[in-house]
């Protein structure tokens, strides 16, 4: 297992970045020989300090706000915290808004990863050279159907979203950093994530969010899209084993077992929402939108046009994380459901 002391964290007031955080450093056992934490994020509409409430006064806890597209920040940031792991998590993510505005997801998942790998470059020539882990996604490989194999670390980049697209550049360039110029790098490609702090433009917390506020919870196409989903801590635990035991060079998927598709999953939150927070008891003004009448959450389900290039299935195989690192999803999905929508109504109620 590598001692790493100092981490850089990038996009650490996102979702998965901020439970990142706090899973090491309330968890000793995942790093014992962690000293420092150092979160750089833009703060975009994504990023919210509130993620990083329960640690911000750990003594061993630093923000920045800044860009990872900044040079002389990050070159500064790597030398004044002796960094010996950069863990990058920032990035625009939401397909949706690559489709309104592809540049910024050019600039920070492209040019902010390129510029990161070159400060990484710079401090390697000084005789210092950091692991470089890059947190990517499964929509790098494109879509699958029904009956599609999953994807596995040997499946093609066939991206279909600006989003995905960028995505698939950054891994392109931090696997020719790695091959060229020596990095120390390691990729993972994840399936969807859910659970605490994720921002509310998002399938499961838009979900959640808009049935409280007894908003019509608008669902693409017939909602028969399937995505593999994945506890956020989860998630975060098998980065953790990466960062700590993953051969340099090689990516990693990461999958959580389970697929479903969106109406499935919206019809569990409603059900889960009706035994925790029934509708006849949650007084919030109803959606003028919605026309009929409503006696339950379900009522609130609107079936609108698709999504332009809406991948029909992510599916990851996640059996070289299992067999090489020892990890396995744990969190069995009704659990990190309710958990997750407790977790909403706690926030906006
Ligand atoms: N959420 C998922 O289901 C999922 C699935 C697969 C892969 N991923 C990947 O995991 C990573 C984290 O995803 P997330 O859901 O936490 O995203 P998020 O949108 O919740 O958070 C992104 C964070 O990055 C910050 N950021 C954006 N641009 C920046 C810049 N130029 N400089 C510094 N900070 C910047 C934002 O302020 C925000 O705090 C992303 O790289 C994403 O592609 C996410």
């Amino acid at each position: 297992m590598r001692k790493l002391k100092n981490i850089l964290v990038t996009g650490g007031s996102g979702f998965i970045g901020s439970n990142f955080i706090r899973l090491i450093l309330d968890k000793s056992s995942c790093i014992p020989s962690i000293e420092k934490v150092i979160n750089i994020d833009k703060l975009t509409y994504a990023g919210n300090l509130e993620n990083n409430q329960l640690y911000k006064d750990d003594s061993r806890y630093f923000f920045v706000k800044d860009d990872i597209c900044n040079k002389n920040i990050v070159t500064n940031l790597i030398s004044n915290f002796n960094i010996d792991a950069i863990v990058n998590f920032a990035a625009e993510s939401h397909v949706d808004n690559s489709i309104e505005k592809p540049g910024e997801f050019i600039q920070t998942n492209i040019v902010g990863t390129y510029n990161l790998l070159e400060c990484v470059r710079n401090k390697k020539l000084s005789g210092i050279n950091p692991i470089f882990l890059h947190v990517s996604t499964d929509e790098v490989y494109g879509t699958l159907s029904a009956d599609d194999e999953k994807f596995n670390e040997f499946s093609r980049y066939k991206p279909n979203s600006p989003y995905s697209a960028s995505k698939a550049a950054s891994d392109h360039l931090i696997r020719a950093w790695n091959k060229t110029f020596g990095l120390k790098t390691l990729i993972t490609n994840c399936s969807n994530n859910y659970g605490p702090n994720q921002n509310e433009e998002k399938l499961i917390p838009k979900t959640i969010s808009r049935a409280i506020l007894k908003k019509s919870i608008d669902i693409y196409g017939e909602g028969k899209n399937i995505r593999d989903w994945l506890y956020v801590e989860d998630h975060c635990n098998a980065i953790v084993q990466v960062l700590t035991k993953g051969k340099i060079g090689e990516t990693y998927n990461i999958g959580g077992l389970n697929e479903i598709s969106n109406i499935e999953i919206v019809n569990m939150i409603c059900e889960k929402l009706e035994d925790i927070y029934p509708f006849r008891e949650n007084t919030s003004s109803m959606d003028k939108e919605i026309k009929v009448p409503t006696n339950s959450y379900k009522d609130l389900i609107r079936f609108v046009a698709d999504r332009p290039g809406h991948d029909f299935r992510y599916s990851i195989n996640p059996e070289k994380i299992q067999n090489e690192l020892d990890w396995i999803p744990s969190v069995e999905f009704e659990l990190g459901i309710e958990k997750t929508v407790n977790w909403y109504i706690k926030k906006l109620t």
